[in-house]
């Protein structure tokens, strides 16, 4: 195919020569009324580019098949055989991954170290959940994608599981042997789907961690604008093999995307799929060595503990993606949310992401020499004032058990079923009819229909009496829990 072409900025440049008037949304009527002091911020481009797919990129009819080209291209650069782009996020695609396979009433094997979109989808899906615990790294205090012999035990255990969702890379970089877990699936002939939201930039370079098109998975969803260069909420579906219908896929879609797609995200993703297939080699070539060199010179730094490959050595991690520079900090004296908002304050930098251990930052083609001068300086600052940083409550880190929570009914019924608020002093033993989810990395540490346990609580209390960002929770201190009501 012909990867020079992009044909939904090809049809936006159209679209701006015709200078079409349009007597339809988006209301600022590509900027004619749009006021200048947001023009000022925004730039007037994004609204002369902002139009409707239907009698804008395309016509009435979608007759020039703008995007369907532009999908075509996409699957083309990356393996699949189809591509759906989606303009909210991937927190909706996985939702819709999920429908597709299972509905409602249906069983799914999950990995239980899921981000909070994937419980969402369980909640409102319906689906019951069948969950595959992670891989738990005590030393590290890190969950690890599962492995396929845990998926065979449950697949054994649920031979009516219409399929599996598997979280890989995780937000600290470490990754599934997807390969390996797909077979497990297939051995059962059911679907294996991949949130690999974390795993854009994967297909483009072979000293990579295994892209889940090349390693068989059956649908594998992508956040674009995460470690590639599409804008927020550019989000990609990738399909193969026959255990996942495409209609069924789209009709799924249809029930939760929007009627108002973005042409901006529809444009960035054109744009970046050309990118890469003419330069992705070389970007990521680049961006590999850069990550390695951030990593060596950090190794130096008193205090650091630099992730890298030894996770996969010690037999917890499949692969390691190494343009995740991920650094425990507890060797400071302080926790991965003080370091965060130490480097924002003092150095204008702006971490990944944080947990109570440790800080990650994503390295990307993006990147070039000066924010790596940044990042590697901002750390060493880092090391040197760390003693000024005032001491916190420490965070209760809890034993994996405590995470491995055992479930007690459908986290649909008890997340719609008649709830209390109950001081957290007495939540212990009663069934949760919320998701609690330390932000970030959002991963809940409960979820609706599970047991609370005291650990758990004293866990949740001590990080947010430590800084822990709690979202979700009906009641964010966590003085009271939401849980299902007695009969
Ligand atoms: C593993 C995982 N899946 C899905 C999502 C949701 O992606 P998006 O931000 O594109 O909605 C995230 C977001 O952080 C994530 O970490």
């Amino acid at each position: 195919m012909d990867h020079s072409r992009a044909p939904v900025l090809e049809a936006l440049e159209e679209f701006r020569r015709r200078g079409d008037v349009v007597f339809g949304p988006p209301g600022h009527k590509q900027g004619r009324g749009t006021d200048p002091r947001v023009a000022d911020v925004l730039g007037l481009d994004v609204f002369r580019s902002d139009v409707l797919s239907l009698n804008g990129l395309d016509d009435r009819r979608q007759s020039q098949g703008v995007l369907e080209q532009a999908q075509e291209l996409m699957a083309d650069a990356v393996g699949a055989e189809h591509a759906f782009f989606s303009t909210c996020g991937s927190s909706l695609s996985v939702k819709t991954a999920m429908l597709a396979v299972a509905g409602p009433g249906e069983k799914l094997l999950l990995s239980r170290n899921a981000h909070k979109s994937v419980i969402a989808a369980v909640i409102i899906n319906g689906v019951d959940p069948v969950w595959v615990h992670p891989k738990f790294d005590t030393e590290r205090h890190l969950a690890h994608p599962p492995e396929p012999d845990d998926v065979r035990r449950r697949l054994r255990e649920h031979p009516d599981a219409k399929g599996m969702l598997l979280i890989t890379p995780t937000d600290w970089g470490t990754c599934a042997d997807i390969r390996g877990l797909a077979g497990a699936c297939h051995a059962e002939d059911v679907p294996l789907i991949v949130d690999e939201a974390w795993g854009a930039h994967l297909p483009f370079h072979p000293g990579l961690p295994a892209w889940g098109m090349d390693a068989d998975a059956d649908l594998v969803v992508t956040s674009v604008h995460k470690m590639g260069g599409a804008i927020e909420q550019s989000s990609v579906f990738h399909l193969q093999h026959d255990r996942v219908a495409p209609e069924v896929l789209k009709q799924r879609e249809d029930l939760l995307g929007t009627t108002s797609a973005s042409s901006l995200v529809y444009g960035a993703l054109d744009g970046w799929r050309r990118q890469m297939a003419e330069r992705g080699r070389e970007l990521m070539d680049a961006a590999l060595h850069r990550a390695e060199r951030i990593r060596a010179v950090l190794r130096e730094l008193p205090g650091l503990e630099v992730m890298g490959g030894e996770v996969i050595e010690e037999g917890l991690a499949a692969e390691f993606d190494p343009m995740k520079i991920v650094v425990d900090v507890r060797g400071l004296g302080i926790s991965g949310m003080q370091a965060t908002e130490w480097l924002r304050a003092h150095c204008h930098v702006d971490m990944g992401g944080s947990d109570t251990c440790r800080v990650n930052a994503s390295i990307t083609y993006a990147d070039d020499d000066e924010t790596e001068k940044i990042l590697v300086e901002s750390l060493r600052s880092l090391v040197e004032h760390a003693d000024s940083i005032e001491r916190r409550p420490r965070v209760h880190l809890p034993e994996p058990a405590v995470l491995e929570p055992e479930q007690a009914m459908l986290p649909r019924t008890a997340f719609f079923g008649p709830a209390e608020q109950v001081p957290a002093e007495r939540a212990a033993g009663r069934v949760a009819a919320e998701m609690v989810s330390p932000y970030p990395p959002g991963v809940p540490v409960v979820a609706p229909g599970e047991v609370i346990t005291e650990e758990m609580v004293d866990f949740l209390r001590s990080g947010v009496a430590h800084g822990f960002l709690i979202a979700d929770a009906a009641d964010p201190t966590l003085k009271t829990l939401r849980v299902v009501a007695r009969d």
